[in-house]
């Protein structure tokens, strides 16, 4: 089997457990240890962002799991705007992760899994609920409870410790770390917590196994990973790719470039900008894409049109991320507003002398120094794009305000308190 792999026979209504297991066929019965080691074999990374070893993080979490029975959670709260990929996966193919979330119960001895939603997706929630009643349980050894939370959104709110405080207590703030999560997360449990995307990939590599999931992609990153792909190209939305393949195939897939494109963004508004010119034929997987600093993240790429304004997307984007900010940290609550601040006045040309050295410093000021991640991956949004659009930049310190300022924003920012400050 080639592609699509996770998005085989994909529709928009939730796929039946009938057709799921058509499809797919049932998930055969194997030994934990087995689907361990089978699962490390495969080079299965997190798809939520940090890319990390699922295996590595499954073996925490059963040597932590001698002690007390760990818990499973299943992260579809997806908080960054531009990607809609794990809202797919759980609105229309709801078997296909929870087949992943009870295999991985099956390999920690998990008795509970809880299925985090954003509370914005009913259908998600809807999917998963119907998908759970349609099978009776979960078909695998201790037959785990399963729990279905909607998780208020927001861009931190699944940050995997603000998920585990949201179960715990009903707050959707990260928390500091250690201890990690894989010690105590759920009701100060192991806990397991996997993106719905990841999990997706465990269902098929239990049928399947590791050699045919490494038969795509890359020795270091392989298999396949789903892109959420927008802004100027003229059929924008999710893709199944093999790690690895070009930028231009892609590009192929969405039926080309709507416009000439300035800059793609990858990763998403924790990830970088790369200019149009550099990214050409480049390949989408982490490792090829380290040279130009930039990663795949939860697989978000935006091709930036040459007819917007990047300097009014940042500052707005950059005002949206401080205002995200849970503010309990204070590389959040000073930093990220005096980024945002600072951003607002160069674009309005209204530049305080040094504005660009004084947003540098404060990027690099907030960077590691909060109780997540949110900081740093807004200051590495924010001094790629002064790199890249420095001409931009530039001329709006100097003039102010462009023509393209007024365009329709290609980056979206939901809920926004304000607009560009
Ligand atoms: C600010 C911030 C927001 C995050 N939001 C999400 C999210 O919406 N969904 C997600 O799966 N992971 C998100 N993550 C990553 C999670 O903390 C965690 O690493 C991931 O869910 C683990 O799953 P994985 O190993 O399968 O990738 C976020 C991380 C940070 C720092
Ligand atoms: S760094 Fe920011 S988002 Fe993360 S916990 Fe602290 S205040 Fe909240």
């Amino acid at each position: 089997m080639s592609l699509p792999r996770l998005l085989l026979g994909v529709a928009a209504e939730p796929m039946s457990l009938d057709r799921h297991l058509d499809v797919h066929g049932g998930l055969p019965r194997v030994r934990r240890q087995d689907m361990l080691a089978e699962l490390e074999r495969s080079g299965l990374r997190g798809r939520g962002g940090a890319s990390f070893p699922l295996a590595t993080k499954l073996g925490a979490v059963v040597a932590a799991g001698r002690r007390r029975r760990p818990v499973v959670v299943v992260n579809g709260t997806e908080g960054e705007p531009m990607s809609v990929k794990d809202r797919m996966l759980l609105e229309c193919l709801p078997h296909l992760v929870l087949d992943g979330a009870a295999c991985v119960a099956d390999i920690v001895g998990a008795d509970e899994i809880v299925v985090a939603v954003d509370e914005a997706s009913r259908q998600g929630t809807e999917a998963v609920r119907s998908a759970l009643h349609e099978r009776g349980d979960l078909g695998v050894r201790g037959g785990p409870s399963v729990r279905v939370l909607s998780v208020p959104g927001g861009y931190v709110s699944g940050q995997e410790t603000a998920v585990i405080n949201f179960i715990n207590t009903g707050d959707p703030r990260p928390v500091m770390q250690p201890p990690r999560i894989t010690d105590r997360g759920v009701g100060r449990r192991p806990t397991a917590l996997s993106n719905v995307e990841t999990l997706a990939h465990v269902a098929l590599i239990a049928r399947h196994g590791a050699d045919w999931f490494r038969e795509l992609g890359p020795r270091e990153s392989p298999g396949s990973v789903l892109v959420t792909l927008g802004g100027g190209v003229r059929a924008p939305g999710v893709y199944e790719i093999e790690t690895g393949s070009h930028l231009g195939s892609l590009i192929d897939a969405a039926e080309g470039l709507a416009e000439p494109v300035r800059a793609f963004l990858f990763g998403g508004y924790a990830g970088n900008w790369v200019d149009a010119t550099r990214a050409r034929g480049v390949r989408l997987s982490n490792g090829a894409l380290s040279p130009l600093r930039a990663t795949l993240g939860a697989g978000v790429i935006v091709a930036l049109p040459a007819s917007a304004c990047p300097v009014a997307e940042v500052a707005r984007v950059a005002s949206w991320m401080a205002d995200e900010g849970a503010g309990q940290c204070g590389p959040c609550a000073n930093g990220l507003n005096a980024i945002a601040d600072a951003l607002a006045e160069v674009c309005a040309g209204a530049a305080r002398r040094d504005a660009f050295g004084d947003i540098r410093r404060w990027a690099e000021l907030v960077t590691a120094r909060g109780a997540c991640g949110h900081p740093d991956g807004t200051a590495r949004f924010v001094t790629s794009a002064l790199g890249v659009f420095s001409a931009e930049f530039d001329d709006h310190a100097r003039h102010g305000l462009c023509d393209a300022c007024e365009r329709r924003p290609v980056l979206s920012c939901p809920r926004q308190r304000s607009a560009v400050r």
